[in-house]
């Protein structure tokens, strides 16, 4: 492969890890691309530091790795520049509410969720307000081969409104439940199933596909009866041999797989304004990994 004069840093043993060597205001060479996308494969998240980016630059950017996405389903954000694809992700100052404060993948409570998210520092506060990151191959691979078998055979509910049931139950999310109540009404009928097991189509690794939010239940089965192992595999996501934690600065972008990590945003920075600007990409989802009899 020619020299691209990219360098890719790993930050942990199993995902994460931060690209220089690259400006990303104008085309790149096909071969840069094709590195991104292998650093991808092998980290599940990328980190660019130091661009500066417009909204449009950072969406051409994104449209190198898929389809840009214009979410035409109802959504709390909002598109900027006249560009509907690149949302806002915003918190203000006085705002309680902490959006993503939780393990999960982008929008997987669609058939056909996100590939690829990007996401770009525009506004950060003084302190706080990491990205966390955990492998869902890593976890997947960290289970007993018994576990993996059960877990091949159940897939998961992802439910659209959980979103907000968590913050709900969060003391410091300054949320009523008559929130909850109107927002359970406006995604009614948000949700998906995927295969808890599932194997990434350019990596060949299996996952486990699950987030402890959007994941309600195991198909077939309540949520009670789902509530005892998801609260396991809860804590296997979490294990911190599993995870990176990025921390914002100006000019920061991060990059990340959906189908090969989750993410959760940290909410220890209460009191400042946070503006990011997300633009997700779609792409080959994941495979059904073969089920055991
Ligand atoms: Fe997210």
């Amino acid at each position: 492969m020619k020299n691209t004069g990219i360098t890719v840093c790993p930050l942990s043993a199993y995902t994460g890890a931060e690209i220089s060597g690259i400006d990303l205001r104008e085309p790149l060479e096909e071969e840069a691309y094709l590195e991104i996308r292998q650093a991808i494969n092998d980290w599940g998240a990328v980190f660019f530091r130091d661009q500066v980016l417009t909204p449009a630059q950072q969406l051409a950017f994104a449209r190198k790795f898929g389809k840009s996405e214009e979410d035409t389903h109802v959504s709390n954000m909002t598109g900027v520049d006249g560009l509907p694809e690149v949302k806002e992700v915003l918190r203000e100052a006085g705002d309680a509410r902490n959006i993503g404060g939780f393990w999960h993948m982008d929008q997987s409570f669609y058939d056909l969720p996100s590939c690829f998210s990007v996401l770009y520092g525009r506004e950060l506060p003084p302190i706080g307000g990491d990205t966390m990151f955990s492998h869902l191959s890593a976890a997947h691979d960290s289970l007993s081969p018994g576990l993996q078998r059960t877990l091949e055979r159940l897939s998961g509910v992802h439910v659209r409104a959980h979103a907000d049931s968590s913050e709900i139950n969060s003391a410091a999310s300054g949320l009523s439940f008559d929130y909850y109540v109107e927002s359970c009404k406006r995604f009614a009928g948000i949700e998906a199933t995927h295969p808890i097991i599932a194997r990434h189509p350019e990596t060949g690794r299996k996952v486990l596909y699950f987030s402890p939010v959007y994941t309600d239940r195991f198909e077939g089965w309540t949520r009670d009866e789902s509530l005892p192992l998801m609260k396991y595999l809860t804590g296997v996501l979490g294990k911190p041999e599993h995870t990176c934690r990025f921390r914002w600065e100006q000019g920061s972008m991060a990059m990340w797989d959906n189908r090969a990590v989750v993410h959760y945003a940290l909410d220890d920075y209460g009191g400042h304004r946070r503006l990011m600007h997300r633009v997700t990409v779609d792409g080959p989802w994941l495979e059904q990994s073969e089920k055991e009899s």
